[in-house]
């Protein structure tokens, strides 16, 4: 039986603590949670060629809670990689596939591994601009911010409205959400608490204004003076709500991440004086159509030469490290893991 590398997060006997370690594998090991009867059909099996390291993927393999809900499970909320075998009518053996979120990672095993098995209702085809280490390096973070892109497109926001704020923007959803937003025609103003080394870096992305992340990062007042037309928020707490007092007048905040905290401890002023709206994007159960909408935006707006420029590809064996800097705020753009499938 074929054999492969995975990142096992298991719990401890009494539940308290996570430990993630580097495990050879079989099939077995998967099909026993693709049996469960209150699942979706895991009728796909992935190669998986890469996968990446997220916020949640760092936690993940820190052994840190709230990402992963089942013990023992595969780590890792992204797969890309060739189509092994499938029951699912739209797939066939050989096609390179996508799969962000979905459970991959929290209830599912995930794609910090050689192989996965999947739900082909979920799977997006790599885009044919692309590799499928373009796909992976977007992952998602990028699929994320292209669903907050979306979204603010949705509601009407156009680049004539005024500037648009990415907080946390050196970081990997942050960083693609200015790539892509610049690429639409909006001025892009970065916010981050590494100004003085990621300022450039931000500025060829294509970000016009780059602030450090100090100006938002305490509580202020609950209406503060009208900047930007849009958000993407990757940090909550005090920021988002820095960010929503800063709103002009009918913007939208696209709340995205937690990185600063998961509060949220605003005021009702900016949304019943100035008309704001909080928008939350959930990458997890995006719909198949969401799915494809955002990666055919992906396809056509993403500037691969910009994508390699800010990406990293490591071994398997480098997880966790590359975790353990992500949570320390020492990484930038994203990291490519190359899984061994
Ligand atoms: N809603 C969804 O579906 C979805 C999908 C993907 C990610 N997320 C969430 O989005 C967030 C970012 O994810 P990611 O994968 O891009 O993580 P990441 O690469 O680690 O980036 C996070 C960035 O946040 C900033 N940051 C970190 N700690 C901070 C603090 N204490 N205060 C203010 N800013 C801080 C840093 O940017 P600077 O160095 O530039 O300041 C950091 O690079 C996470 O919370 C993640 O869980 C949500």
């Amino acid at each position: 039986m074929q054999r492969f590398p995975a990142w096992v997060v298991r719990r401890s006997d009494d539940g308290a603590a996570s430990t993630a370690a580097l495990e050879t594998l079989d099939a077995e090991f998967l099909d026993a949670l693709g049996a469960r009867e209150d699942g979706p059909a895991l009728d796909t099996v992935v190669r998986v060629e890469y996968s990446s390291v997220n916020f949640k993927d760092a936690l993940a393999l820190t052994g840190k809670p709230g990402v992963v809900r089942r013990s023992p499970l595969v780590a890792g909320i992204d797969l890309t990689g060739t189509v092994l075998s499938t029951t699912h009518p739209d797939w066939c053996r050989g096609d390179l596939v996508t799969l962000n979120g979905a459970g991959l990672g929290e209830t599912l095993h995930g794609g910090l591994a050689g192989r996965a098995h999947v739900d082909g209702n979920r799977l997006v085809r790599v885009p044919a601009t692309m590799t499928p280490r373009h796909a992976a390096a977007l992952g998602t973070a990028g699929f994320t911010a292209m669903l907050a892109v979306l979204r603010i497109e949705r509601h009407g926001v156009s680049p004539a409205d005024g500037p648009v704020l990415v907080t946390g923007a050196s970081g990997g959803l942050g960083s693609l959400a200015v790539a892509l937003l610049a690429r639409a025609g909006f001025e892009v103003t970065a916010s981050t608490g590494r100004t003085e080394t990621q300022s450039g870096f931000l500025r060829d992305l294509g970000a016009t204004t780059v602030i450090d992340r100090g100006e938002l990062g305490e509580p202020g007042r609950p209406l503060q003076r009208q900047r930007w037309a849009a958000v993407i928020d990757a940090v909550g707490g005090p920021t988002l709500v820095n960010a929503v007092a800063q709103l002009r007048h009918g913007g939208i905040a696209a709340a995205c991440g937690n990185a600063q905290s998961a509060d949220y401890a605003g005021s009702v002023f900016p949304f019943i004086l100035r008309g704001a709206t909080l928008a939350g994007i959930d990458s997890v159960q995006a719909s198949r159509e969401e799915r494809l909408a955002a990666w055919a935006r992906l396809e056509r707006d993403v500037d691969v030469a910009a994508l390699d420029g800010m990406t990293s590809v490591v071994p398997i064996s480098a997880a966790r490290e590359v975790a353990e800097r992500v949570l320390s705020g020492g990484v930038r753009g994203r990291t490519v893991i190359e899984t061994g499938g």
